[in-house]
């Protein structure tokens, strides 16, 4: 049993798949076009929204240092997935990388687990830009339904109709082709970074140092409530939950690490890379380092503007300028990342159906899945089932628990990439590695410490949905995909009768 369940894919396999002409896709990305996409997806509702939220709730000022330690978490993984990718140069991402080192459970766990992070990440994006939508709408004097608004805070039965629609018109985009969305995303992208440096520029001239005093709130008990909501590690030791101080900057970074999301994403892009070898590293670094330096001087900014206790949990950049008297610029900062929001939206959903595309490819899932569009080379079949549930979900769920649970799936993917890289070192030293990770194995070791401790500083509560969700998965992998498997019924690459 144990020799099927950890059975491997061989990399030279997985590359090959990827060239059957039914099964392929468009090789039309370069490094620039990664990082864009990278950019892209990583700046959005972590930024826009979370900062306000744990800087209140949290971290006060030293909110900025929770963007490191969430960086520094995500460098340390991106130092892995970089090698895994420019490796395994597949669709699929952590998927891919798992299949061909830690083996077909594992991978199908890390999978199934990414299915969890795309598609919820999609949600919550489309969530926070349905919020900004309704409040320029209201700006323009025109106000929606509640029933049809956000469902955060609302009360009775509603569908977040603007939530829905953003992604079902996503969905038609990316089924037409990758090269169109790109292209679309560069330009958004291109509005995204100019709004977030508006917010630094400007706002650097509006700072008033006593709201920096104290930079790291004295640490305050929190009063009975539901003891789940407390972070595992608080009841693991049966510290009495508490917020601020030195661990609330751990809490706060634990929930920001939303903010990172989607440097792996470039991952998931590489078999539509033109260079996969040079490209993925430069992508996925360069992406990761621009965005954790802008995180910091915007958080370090915006709580110079504001106390934290007054920031707004809603629109906390757009707020602070109104409450400094420049509503021209909250205007502006409102629209500018509606737009952004729009991109993340798009590209969490590409990366979601690429992974479904991959394992759909190997058999774990119906090979249904696996067929690529004739004419847009998409896979259109999983680009539409997905955008449909996802456009249901986001209709119908407020944000909060789900970004929680985004962010404990995508840590325990960087976990298994951190491992597999030690692994895949030992099995196969001879693979050539384009971007080979530093210091092996002090790095992953780093890497996999540093995931668990965030993981550790999530709600109890979180801990339990995702286990259910991981139990889900077992289900499906011993009921299908165990059987279902090409590895299982080992299939020549070509035979593709098992429609
Ligand atoms: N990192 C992305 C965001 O902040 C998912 O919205």
């Amino acid at each position: 049993m144990s020799n099927t369940l950890f059975r491997t894919k061989n990399v030279e396999q997985s590359i090959r798949d990827t060239e059957e002409p039914e099964h392929a896709l468009k090789k039309s990305l370069s490094a620039l076009d990664l990082t864009v996409f990278g950019v892209g997806v990583i700046i959005g509702t972590g930024i826009f929204v979370l900062t306000g939220t744990v800087a209140k709730n949290n971290a006060g000022p030293a909110v900025a240092l929770a963007f490191v330690v969430a960086g520094v978490v995500c460098a340390l993984a991106a130092l892995c997935y970089a090698e895994f990718a420019s490796t395994v140069p597949v669709a699929g991402s952590a998927y891919t990388f798992s299949y061909a080192s830690l083996g077909e459970f594992p991978a199908w766990i890390i999978g199934w687990d990414l299915v969890l992070e795309f598609a919820l990440g999609t949600a919550v994006v489309a969530v926070g830009w349905s919020g900004y939508i309704a409040s320029l709408l209201d700006n323009a004097g025109w106000h929606l339904p509640a029933a049809l608004g956000t469902r955060d805070g609302a009360e009775g039965f509603g569908f977040d109709i603007l939530a829905a629609a953003l992604v079902l018109v996503l969905t038609a985009i990316l089924v037409l082709g990758t090269k169109l969305s790109a292209r679309v995303t560069s330009l958004v992208v291109a509005i995204k970074v100019t709004v977030v440096l508006v917010v630094i520029i400007a706002g650097a001239f509006l700072i008033h140092g006593k709201n920096y005093d104290p930079f790291i709130p004295k640490s305050e008990p929190v009063g009975a409530g539901n003891s789940l909501d407390s972070p595992l590690i608080q009841l693991m030791f049966g510290w009495a939950p508490a917020n601020f101080g030195v661990m609330g900057i751990f809490t706060a970074a634990s929930v920001v690490f939303f903010a990172f999301i989607g440097f792996d994403v470039v991952a998931t892009a590489a078999e539509e890379t033109r260079n996969p070898q040079r490209d993925m590293p430069r992508g996925i670094l360069g992406s990761l380092l621009i965005c954790t330096t802008l995180y910091v001087a915007v958080s370090i900014v915006v709580t110079g503007m504001q106390s934290y206790k007054d920031l707004s949990v809603t629109a906390p950049l757009a707020d602070a300028f109104k409450a400094t008297g420049h509503p021209w610029f909250s205007g502006f900062i409102s629209f500018g990342a509606a737009v952004g929001l729009t991109t993340v939206c798009m590209i969490l959903l590409l990366g979601q159906t690429r992974v479904f595309f991959a394992m759909s490819r190997d058999g774990l899932l119906p090979r249904f899945f696996s067929r690529v569009h004739p004419r847009f080379k998409t896979p259109h079949r999983p680009t539409i089932l997905l955008g449909v549930l996802i456009a249901v979900l986001a209709g119908f769920t407020p944000l909060q628990e789900l970004a929680e649970l985004v962010n404990i799936g995508t840590l325990f993917a960087f976990v298994v990439v951190a491992i597999g890289v030690i692994i895949l070192r030992r099995t196969r030293p001879d693979l050539h590695r384009a971007f080979r990770t530093p210091w092996v194995p002090v790095v992953p070791i780093l890497s996999v410490c540093a995931s668990l401790w965030l993981m550790l500083n999530l709600p109890a509560e979180t801990w339990i949905r995702f286990a259910i969700w991981m139990l889900i998965g077992f289900v499906v992998y011993f009921l299908y995909g165990r059987s279902h498997s090409r590895l299982a019924r080992g299939e020549e690459p070509a035979a593709e009768e098992t429609l």
